[in-house]
């Protein structure tokens, strides 16, 4: 049996296991996939047992993206300019730091809406963590010019600088929004602002949005956020959080395994558990 995993804390409420454990079995390989809860000071423990019990991989999630890139033997660009890691590979001994965060979102994107994003001007809320991951694929992905918009402007100025190796960026304040949101096709919201169980709350004013827009929200707890709900009441089309998650473990598959994930029968599984 090949071994994969997952570390965390808290990890009692992660979908992975049933996720990764349902694309194994689609794919007919004989590997098992469990959640391990390891506080911030086992960390190094924890890859040191991974290493003496040869598992292929792990997953790392909420606290230790950023502290696990101490243990790397080699991190991928991608991770490397993000700053995090969420996938492990155990080449013989030889560990290797991905971040399919970002790539996973832009390719649940891709696949559930179509959107073309080369050239086209875009507006990320939110500076933190997960604004850095997903802003990075969407400026590999071509995107044209990417407007960050954070409460704390200086977080976006910072972030904006980082992707400006890799594309046009603009930092703003969340007061200076207007005027920019009807220069951009498409908006996404990275803060958590509308996360259970903040679920009243919006991450900018929703009357700057229009019809033409595509609006998307990397939470899925609630599936559907009050922020997607209303841009949907405007006539924009939606996007929701899910299918980050689902392409995120798709891609850590893939790094694992060399085979295509089996996307369906994994996002099936996870509907299925948040039912
Ligand atoms: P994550 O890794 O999930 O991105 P984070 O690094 O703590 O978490 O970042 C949280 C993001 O949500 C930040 O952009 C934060 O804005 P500030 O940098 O100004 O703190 C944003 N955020 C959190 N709550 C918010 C709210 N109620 N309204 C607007 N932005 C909010």
């Amino acid at each position: 049996t090949i071994l994969y995993g997952v570390f965390g804390d808290p990890i009692r409420h992660s979908r992975s296991p049933i996720m990764l454990n349902r694309a194994f079995e689609e794919a007919e390989m004989n590997s098992a996939y469990a959640a391990f809860h390891v506080k911030p000071e086992e960390l190094g423990e924890a890859i040191r047992g991974l290493r003496a019990l040869g598992f292929r991989g792990v997953n790392v999630t909420i606290p230790h993206k950023v502290d696990v890139m101490n243990y790397m033997d080699e991190i991928d660009e991608g991770a490397r300019i993000v700053g995090a890691v969420n996938t492990v590979v155990n080449e013989n001994g030889r560990l290797i730091g991905y971040n399919t965060d970002g790539i996973g979102y832009v390719r649940s994107l891709k696949e559930e809406t179509g959107i073309d994003l080369r050239g086209q001007k875009v507006l990320v809320l939110g500076a933190g963590g997960a604004a850095r991951g997903v802003a990075y694929a969407l400026a590999k992905e071509g995107a044209g010019t990417i407007y960050i918009a954070n409460r704390t402007k200086e977080r976006a100025v910072e972030l904006a600088a980082t992707i400006s190796a890799f594309t046009t960026t603009i930092a703003v304040g969340m007061d200076e929004l207007e005027g920019v949101v009807d220069e951009v096709a498409f908006v996404l919201n990275t803060t958590s602002a509308g996360m259970h169980p903040h679920v009243e709350d919006v991450p900018m004013p929703v009357a700057l949005l229009r019809p033409q827009h595509l609006v998307s929200d990397l939470i899925y707890n609630p599936r559907i956020t009050r922020f997607l709900r209303e841009a949907e009441a405007i006539g924009a089309r939606i996007h929701g959080g899910l299918g980050m998650f689902i392409y995120q473990g798709a891609y850590a598959f893939e790094y694992w395994t060399g085979k295509p994930a089996p996307v369906e029968a994994m996002r099936q599984v996870v509907e299925q558990s948040l039912a």
